[in-house]
């Protein structure tokens, strides 16, 4: 019952369509409490650290303008296990396969546009925590 904080983002299109609300309610219903939570403009320098370890992928470039096209809404969740169950929440990385009742799975249909992303380690998640919150902006 390991107690955990893992980084969710409300991808561009998320906060387009109106999911801010929806994504953050079904991580509340959970039972994960927020602590950190801001909507903000990725300039791509984050983007591009975000995602550094796509940096040689061909879809590297398409994800880091995808990224910065619009406000996201950046989150620190925690609770039990809270990285990998909120990987399991937003569901597979192609909408595809993506089960019904995740947020992929209920939300998107193009892996270049799957709404959410979450760290999928605890180690991931420090790193991108500290990406996208200073230490004050997090509450203890
Ligand atoms: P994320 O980091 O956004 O939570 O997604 P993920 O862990 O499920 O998937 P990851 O492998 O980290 O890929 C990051 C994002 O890159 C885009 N992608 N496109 N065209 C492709 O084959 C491809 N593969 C990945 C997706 O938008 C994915 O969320
Ligand atoms: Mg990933």
């Amino acid at each position: 019952m390991a107690i955990e904080r893992t980084l969710v983002l409300v991808k561009p299109n998320g906060v387009e369509r109106g999911l801010v609300g929806e994504v953050t309610a079904r991580f509340e219903r959970r039972g994960f409490v927020l602590k950190g939570l801001k909507l903000l403009r990725a300039a791509p320098e984050l983007a591009e650290e975000h995602y550094e370890e796509h940096r040689e992928k061909a879809f590297f470039g398409e994800l880091v303008a995808f990224l910065t096209s619009g406000p996201i809404v950046a989150m620190v969740v925690e609770g039990v296990s809270a990285v990998q169950v909120a990987r399991s929440m937003m569901g597979a990385t192609d909408p595809v396969s993506a089960a019904p009742g995740t947020i992929r799975g209920d939300y998107a249909l193009e892996i270049g546009e799957n709404v959410v992303h979450g760290s999928d380690s605890v180690a991931s998640a420090e790193r991108e925590i500290a990406l996208y919150f200073s230490a004050s902006e997090l509450l203890p």
